[in-house]
């Protein structure tokens, strides 16, 4: 779908680039040609993640910081690290994150902080000191940052601390679009729908037969592919997207739209049945 340059003349930061949909984004940003930064608390997954990168694309830089993206000072090192590391940082997505299911009620004051802190303090951090370092260099970049369906209209039971810091990342987002725009720093959101990953799947997915209820909410019944959300991350980090700014674009396969009234027919029966139904409506005017 993209050139193998196009995004050769950029350094881009993953957080938590070490698993999950962070590593796939930051293949697909190697194999495009920017030289990658990943961070993440745990070295070991780091490290192996940093080989797989190489793997991809061999002229390309690939390091490993590690950084909890919490705590502030620690993200601001880690930039002027990069900085050294890598001379210039174009580009940083936001993706490191914190989740589990649990009751509102159940929750203790330290799990509701756990993951504000990871999600939107995190991506303060980051933001910050990344925003800091292109505007004291008159510098232009990007910010992705990777939310979820939830955090624009409905919120979402039994995710309350995830579903409430998305929503500030996602108001994060138009925020600073406006605001940094005179400094040429664009700040865009992706919000996916279900795309498996370990770190999702183990605490998100009770057992293996929420598999089909999980499905069934999706009208083009299947998962998101990596691969899928990698093209469209690679299009907000490239110039391919200059004019775009304070835009969150949900890739779900259609899951958000289950509100409308009637949609919940097409799970109710076959197809042929529900026309059938249809038919007899129809002629009884
Ligand atoms: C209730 C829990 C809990 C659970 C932890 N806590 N797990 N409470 N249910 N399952 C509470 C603890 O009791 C503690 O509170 C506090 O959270 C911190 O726990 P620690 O384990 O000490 O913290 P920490 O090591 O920082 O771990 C943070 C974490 C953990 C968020 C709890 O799960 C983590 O590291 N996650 C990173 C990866 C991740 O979550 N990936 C999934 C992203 S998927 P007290 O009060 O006892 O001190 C995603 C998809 C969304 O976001 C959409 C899907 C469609
Ligand atoms: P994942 O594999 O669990 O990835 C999360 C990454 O964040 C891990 O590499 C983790 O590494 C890192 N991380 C966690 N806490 C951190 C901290 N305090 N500091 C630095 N790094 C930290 O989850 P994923 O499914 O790929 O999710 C990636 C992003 O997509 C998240 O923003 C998630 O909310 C979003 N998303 C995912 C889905 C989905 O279906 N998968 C759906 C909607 C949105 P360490 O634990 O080693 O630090």
């Amino acid at each position: 779908m993209f050139k193998e340059d196009t995004l050769s003349n950029k350094t881009i930061l993953v957080t938590g680039g070490g698993s999950g949909l962070g590593l796939s984004m930051a293949k697909g940003f190697a194999r495009t040609g920017a030289n990658v930064a990943i961070c993440g608390r745990t070295e070991e997954k780091l490290l192996k993640a940093v080989e797989e990168i190489k793997a991809i694309h061999s002229s390309v830089n690939v390091r490993s910081y590690i950084c909890d993206v919490r705590d502030h000072d620690a993200v601001s090192e880690m930039i002027t690290k990069m900085v050294s590391d890598f001379g210039s940082i174009e580009g940083l997505v936001n993706n490191a994150a914190g989740n589990f299911l649990s009751a509102s009620e159940d929750l203790s004051p330290g799990g509701f902080k756990a993951v504000v802190d990871i999600v939107l303090q995190g991506s303060f951090n980051c933001t910050h000191a990344f925003g800091n370092y292109l505007i004291a260099q008159k510098k232009e970049g990007s910010i992705l940052n990777i939310v979820t369906t939830y955090a624009e209209n409905t919120g979402c039971a039994f995710v309350l601390p995830s579903a409430c810091a998305k929503s500030g990342v996602l108001t994060m987002t138009k925020s600073l679009a406006y605001e940094w725009a005179e400094y040429g720093i664009r700040v865009n959101a992706i919000a996916p729908g279900p795309f498996p990953t370990e770190g999702a799947w183990q605490r998100l997915m009770p057992d293996k037969s929420f598999e089909q209820m999980y499905l069934d909410k999706i009208p083009m019944k299947r998962y998101g592919e990596h691969k899928e959300l990698v093209n469209l991350a690679i299009f907000l980090m490239s110039d391919l997207a200059p004019y775009l700014t304070g835009e969150s674009v949900v890739i779900d396969g259609g899951e958000r739209l289950q509100a409308g009234q009637f949609n919940f027919l097409n799970n109710l029966m076959p197809r042929e049945q529900l026309k059938q139904a249809f038919k007899m409506l129809k002629s009884k005017k």
